[in-house]
């Protein structure tokens, strides 16, 4: 394994940076790509067919321009659709995002879980074979919250954030039959986690929020031990789009140790 090769993340925006945080926690070392598709974005409210060729694609291109040692999907809506199809085009091994409804399900004690993704994710039959899998005698409630991605991409732009996406998010999950009985949220979308603050003030205490990112990261740590990483190999973000659009996340990506911007 080239030392210099880097692990690519990516996402459609800036959710994947949750995951960014704890691979860099657990591997300080590793050059990573940081790869946003913003002309894309949002995907989840997107078509499956559309999703899938996109990402497929994209991922097929990133791959042979940067040669990663391994490709993590850090988004839901992208893994829950598209996942089978990219391990089956490329010769990396690819670790997925998948909604963490197994942690959540040994956390509950009501019973009662939300789930909280994008419109996309919450329709897949990967969610419902999860749920099937590790929530078959829990009550799991979902709800496809789009405007969250909204919020927490205004958010990480120093935007101000949707309040009423947060608020209508949190009061549908709760109007569901059972919704009061929630004690457990999985947030199955990697943006959710930057609004952490935010729908923790709105449900109003009294909920654990559950997300995959350290999970990924402890995944990829395990995928890639025993491997050299060289530390001076460049690690940058890339973005398809309009790079000036890109470059209005720079405080916030160097805030999370990504100094560098680069179109794709
Ligand atoms: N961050 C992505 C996810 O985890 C999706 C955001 C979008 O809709 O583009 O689901």
């Amino acid at each position: 394994m080239n030392p210099s090769s880097p692990i690519l993340l990516f996402d459609s925006g800036v959710g994947g940076l949750t995951v960014h945080a704890a691979v860099r926690k657990l591997l300080p070392d590793a050059p990573i790509i940081y790869a946003a598709d913003l002309d894309g974005l949002p995907y989840g409210t997107k078509s499956e067919a559309e999703i899938a060729a996109r990402v497929a694609g994209l991922l097929g291109r990133m791959s042979e321009r940067y040669q990663p040692r391994l490709v993590c999907i850090a988004c839901n809506t992208a893994s829950t659709i598209a996942l089978g199809m990219v391990r089956d085009v490329l010769e990396v091994p690819i670790v997925g995002t998948v909604p963490a409804i197994k942690p959540a399900s040994a956390i509950t004690k009501t019973g009662t879980i939300g789930l909280l993704g994008t419109q996309a994710t919450v329709r897949q039959a990967y969610v419902d074979n999860l749920e099937a899998e590790f929530a078959a005698d829990k009550r799991l409630l979902r709800h496809g919250a789009s405007g969250l991605v909204r919020a927490a991409e205004a958010k990480l732009r120093g935007a101000p954030i949707d309040r009423d996406a947060i608020r209508s998010a949190v009061q549908t999950l709760r109007a569901m039959d059972g919704g009061d009985q929630i004690d457990t949220v999985v947030l199955a979308c990697t943006h959710f986690p930057l609004l952490t603050e935010e729908l923790g003030e709105e449900f109003g205490g009294g909920v654990t929020f559950v997300d995959g990112a350290e999970g990924i990261a402890r995944r990829i740590a395990h995928l890639t031990q025993g491997q050299a990483f060289d530390s001076s190999a460049p690690s940058f973000a890339v973005s398809t789009g309009d790079l000036g659009e890109f470059e209005a996340l720079s405080g916030t990506l160097s805030a999370y140790g990504i100094d560098e911007l680069r179109a794709f």
